[in-house]
């Protein structure tokens, strides 16, 4: 299955750190390439849009030096997330920023892709659509992508309920391009089930919230070893999409999703809480079930390297064997 050209022999492991609002600034993106895999953000983390251009340049110049300083393990490149929606007043602005900085991969999320494309494969770059079911994966296709991010069922922040299993399945029978799959990926062990499904890289979120260099605050991170996948809950009330909250950073707020209407637009309206969704309300994936501890970066990814080959070894079941 083609790997783009731009991301053979750079990494440590076939993964993806994917973007996350307010927890994917630059320390964490640093921290994702230097160790050996993609490192993104979404753009809108960066504010105000002059802030977006400061960071750009302050990627561009660490991941170089990182690079001058280490030939033998050079960084892997960095992604921008685009939120493509047309309500987003900051796309068209920072489209341009991205395209002056020659962005090398560009992950496009809630809208279509078109406009994009054109203008990042014209120096060069890589776009790769964000998809949660078969349909919108077949538009972003003929839009002319080349990649398909499919997020299933049990990932952190908006997700679908189909399951991965299936979502990959179903997109592999119109899709041989890379193909990227989310949700619920926190190990080595998974990220090879995911090739083996069908997926040319992971995409990983949730793991990297408990990680040192990302900005979620100590709480959270805490939260995240401290949960369960009992302690999620999923509901569509809060943002209007289904999403997997964490119930004790609702429950500090006295929100209960069971008691709200669909599509919340602003709940101090309908409760006490001046609390904000994402800023306060915290998500994460079914891989919190795994979650026990907050190291660095380089260690969770050296640690799933490690993993990956153990998992890439193992030939096929015993029970075959006569
Ligand atoms: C805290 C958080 C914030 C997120 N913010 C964004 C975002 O701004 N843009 C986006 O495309 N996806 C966003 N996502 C989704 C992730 O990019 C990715 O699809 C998901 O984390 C993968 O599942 P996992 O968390 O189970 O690994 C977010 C996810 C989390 C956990």
């Amino acid at each position: 299955m083609p790997i783009p050209q731009a991301l053979r022999g750079k990494l440590a492991a076939p993964v993806i750190g994917a973007p996350m609002f307010l927890v994917s600034f630059p320390p964490l993106v640093a921290a994702l390439c230097k160790a050996g895999v993609v490192g993104t953000f979404p753009h809108v983390n960066a504010r105000p849009a002059e802030q977006f251009e400061q960071w750009l340049t302050q990627l561009e110049t660490e991941l170089e030096q990182h690079r001058r300083e280490h030939p033998d393990r050079p960084a892997a490149p960095f992604g921008v997330n685009l939120v493509v929606h047309r309500t987003n007043p900051r796309f068209q602005q920072d489209l341009e920023t991205v395209v002056r900085h020659r962005v090398p991969l560009v992950l496009t999320s809630l809208g279509h892709p078109g406009e994009v494309v054109g203008r990042v494969h014209a120096y060069g770059g890589l776009v790769f659509s964000d998809v949660t079911n078969a349909a919108h994966a077949r538009k972003a296709a003929q839009a002319g992508v080349d990649g398909l991010i499919c997020v299933g069922g049990g990932a952190g922040g908006h997700a679908p309920t189909q399951s991965a299993f299936s979502l990959v399945r179903e997109i592999r029978e119109f899709w041989d391009g890379c193909l990227v799959l989310g949700g619920s990926i926190n190990d080595g062990w998974q990220v090879r089930a995911a090739e083996m499904l069908g997926a040319d890289f992971a995409y990983m979120g949730t793991r990297f919230i408990a990680s040192r260099e990302s900005a979620a605050s100590e709480d959270y991170k805490r939260m995240l070893v401290e949960s369960g996948v009992e302690d999620l809950v999923y509901t569509d009330r809060l943002s209007g999409i289904g999403c997997n909250f964490l119930k004790p950073s609702l429950a500090r707020h006295g929100v209960d999703p069971a008691t709200l209407p669909p599509k919340t637009p602003d709940l101090s309206v309908l409760t006490d809480t001046t609390a904000k969704v994402w800023r306060d309300l915290w998500t994460a994936g079914h891989g919190i079930a795994t979650i026990h501890d907050v190291p660095s970066v380089a260690g969770i990814v050296a640690r799933l390297a490690a993993e990956y080959r153990a998992a890439c070894g193992r030939g096929p079941s015993a029970a075959l064997a006569g």
